[in-house]
């Protein structure tokens, strides 16, 4: 199975054998074109993505050791992403299916955020309850059988990955933020300054960390009005301990109810060390059980496009070659 993704700023192309084998999982990054605008510009991120996608289209049949004709299928993102972006990646995996003759699978980028977790575990028991935390997205969902997603909460305002990536920029870090905000929490004390903590209503697993991150800001422009001295470090590690707080607390409150045989962690913020090893520890203590993918295969990848293609090529889900980009693309109802 040939994997695209183009959603945001990674172009990525990955051959995946059986959903578990990756054979390549090239991933071009745009971050360093990115970097001098503080965030991903859509207009460069579509005309990058269109002058490097045949490239790494070469690179991961190169690598892999293959040619098109060996391949079964093309699984590619088709939403939710940058329109002018997905549509690249779309229009690629297009070509390549219609040229040789093979299915093409539509693959929403939240499901493989979450197949993500397959790739590394194919054989995860019913029902799961993952948390996906990534720079667009903080859904909490459900799925009681594979293809069956059940959103129970989700952020308010700002993604998880969203308010990593400002607070490293009032930091004076550039994007995106998310690592660097770890590295540097791993020097401070968590303990130090005390950020709020949204839980909102009592009986919601949404979510919303605009306030935390207000908070943080007004807490750097008070201290530098004062002429106080500010550990980033620690800083970075109140902020990041306020987040992996509510989103554990949430999980387990949702564990409680929905009884998991398994809780995954997917999407960019899934490889923040400090949010894994938190959620593990506090849910071995109620008996769950946690899987977290590597981090490459937490962030942006096709490998994990392909791995949720596999499964939809199983059950014979093959999209037409009209599908189009669907930029507000969701996954599962409440
Ligand atoms: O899933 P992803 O690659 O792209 C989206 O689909 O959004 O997620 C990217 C997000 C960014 O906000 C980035 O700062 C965050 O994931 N991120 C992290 C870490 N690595 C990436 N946030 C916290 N800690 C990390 N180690
Ligand atoms: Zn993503």
């Amino acid at each position: 199975m040939l994997g695209v993704e183009t959603s945001c700023d990674e172009t990525s192309v990955a051959v995946v054998e059986d959903g578990a084998v990756v054979r390549s999982n090239i991933i071009a990054s745009q971050a360093d074109l990115h970097r001098k605008f503080g965030g991903v510009v859509p207009e460069v991120a579509s005309r990058r993505h269109l002058e490097v996608i045949n490239p790494v289209i070469q690179e991961a049949l190169a690598e892999a050791g293959i040619t098109f004709r060996d391949l079964h299928g093309v699984a590619v993102t088709y939403g939710p992403g940058l329109a002018g972006s997905l549509l690249v990646g779309l229009m690629a995996a297009k070509a390549v299916a219609f040229a040789l003759d093979l299915p093409l699978i539509g693959v929403n980028h939240l499901e493989a955020h979450i197949y993500a977790n397959f790739l590394v575990e194919p054989d995860l028991p019913f029902p799961l309850l993952c948390l996906v935390v990534s720079g667009g997205h903080t859904d909490l969902i459900h799925i009681p059988r594979l293809g069956d997603y059940h959103l129970l909460g989700r952020t308010r305002d700002d993604a998880a990955g969203e308010a990593f990536d400002k607070v490293a920029r009032v930091l004076g870090m550039d994007y995106p933020g998310g690592p660097q905000v770890e590295r540097l929490a791993r020097d401070g004390d968590p303990e130090a300054v005390s950020f709020p903590r949204a839980y909102l209503e009592e009986d919601t697993y949404d979510f919303s960390f605009s306030g935390l991150k207000t908070a943080v800001i007004n807490y750097l422009e008070k201290a530098r009005w004062a002429g106080r001295e500010v550990s980033s470090a620690d800083v970075a590690a109140g902020f990041q301990q306020a987040v992996v707080d509510v989103l554990v607390d949430k999980v387990l409150a949702a564990a409680r109810v929905y009884r998991p045989a398994r809780i995954l962690l997917a999407g960019g913020v899934a490889a923040n060390r400090a949010l894994a090893r938190e959620l593990k520890r506090r849910a071995a203590a109620d008996g769950f059980g946690v899987t977290v993918p590597p981090p490459v295969y937490c962030t942006d990848n096709a490998a994990m496009v392909a791995c949720a293609g596999y499964y939809r090529y199983l059950r014979g889900e093959f999209s037409p070659l009209t599908l189009n980009a669907a930029a507000g693309l969701g996954l599962g109802c409440s």
